[in-house]
């Protein structure tokens, strides 16, 4: 069964207490769940790791190269900051899908610019946790497409 990993950056393990009206309610942990349940569903292993800090995240993409098909990340703030991140997206090699609860395009300015866009396959934006379940679809159906 073809592996993939759920990436989440900074802030984004107090979800379910963080500005909830933005965020939501739901916990990491939940949300996570619910990713790994409907990519079982659709014929993949869902991994789940998530930091605070940007060179463990740089570490998790390159130790992903090993085992993972694919990865679904969210950023969190590093999305409009690190080159580091988007140098390390491009490095790996693997189709990476940008993932984001609320939708970066209708927040403050400095949100608009996604470092990392132009090397991922593609965004997900403003959907809440739903925005990871898309990305687990939009995983399944790139993998499977690879295949054919
Ligand atoms: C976020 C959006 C980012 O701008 C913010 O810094 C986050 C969460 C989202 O999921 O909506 O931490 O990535």
């Amino acid at each position: 069964m073809p592996k993939i990993l759920l990436l989440n950056g900074p802030n984004l393990n107090l979800l379910g207490e963080r500005e909830p009206a933005i965020y939501g309610t739901a916990t990491l942990e939940q949300v996570a769940a619910r990713a790994a349940t409907l990519a079982q569903s659709l014929g993949l292993e869902l991994r789940h790791l998530q930091s605070n800090h940007e060179g463990a995240l740089i570490d998790a993409l390159h130790d992903a190269r090993a085992w993972a098909s694919g990865v679904i990340l969210n950023a969190g703030a590093y999305t409009h900051t690190s080159i580091a991140l988007r140098d390390a997206i491009q490095a790996v090699q693997l189709p990476v899908i940008e993932v984001h609860l609320s939708n970066i395009h209708a927040r403050e300015p400095f949100r608009h610019t996604s470092l990392i866009a132009p090397v991922c396959v593609g965004q997900i934006t403003g959907f809440g946790a739903e925005s990871y379940l898309l990305a687990v679809q939009a995983m399944a159906f790139l993998l499977q497409r690879q295949q054919v």
